[in-house]
């Protein structure tokens, strides 16, 4: 039998529990990494029968994070976000994921405007998954059917978080349930 979900939720509230700083995210990471090596889990949350849309299977009434799956239909490419004071992990499920971190070019003085450049690319391939840790810009590009879990700290959809827009460089409050 290969690391249940039951058992990742579990480990992820006492790792969490005991740890709730980087430290402790990088093993739930690592973790996370082990859930998606399970062919049973796949198939049951993240497989061609698992319906569309976002799935919470998980959120932690005492410490607050979330497990989601994401399966996705079409094909998309987010604008450059930050997760708020929170942080996600994304464990890439099927197909893949491409990542981009950013970082910002200006002082951040202007609550309204942001100058933004790419620090780091990378392509998020099924079994593997990536951190961001809080305030971190991050932007993701998928093709259709992606399908991938994400642990987030919190309900994302509870905190103020922004997005980037690159062309006017104007940062804008993300509206609950809008990107990832
Ligand atoms: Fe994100």
């Amino acid at each position: 039998m290969g690391y249940e979900l039951d058992q990742f939720i579990s480990d992820c509230h006492s790792i969490l529990a005991r740890d709730g700083g980087p430290s402790g995210r990088e093993q739930v990471r690592a973790n996370l990494e082990r859930l998606l090596q399970n062919p049973d889990f796949i198939k049951e949350h993240c497989s061609e029968e698992t319906p569309r849309g976002l799935h919470v299977l998980y959120e932690d009434p005492e410490l607050g994070f979330q497990v989601l799956a994401h399966i996705n239909d079409k094909a998309r490419v987010s604008p450059p976000h930050d997760h708020g004071a929170s942080w996600a992990i994304y464990g890439q499920a099927t197909h893949y994921t491409d990542m981009t971190e950013w970082e910002r070019e200006d002082d951040g003085a202007d609550a309204k405007h942001a100058k933004l450049k790419p620090v780091k690319k990378y392509r998020l391939t099924p079994g593997h998954a990536g951190i961001y840790q809080d305030g971190k810009i991050h932007s993701i590009d998928y093709p259709d059917y992606a399908r991938f879990i994400r642990v987030t700290g919190t309900n994302l959809d509870n905190i103020h978080r922004v997005r980037f827009d690159l062309k006017s460089g104007e940062v804008q409050p993300m509206t609950p349930q809008q990107a990832t």
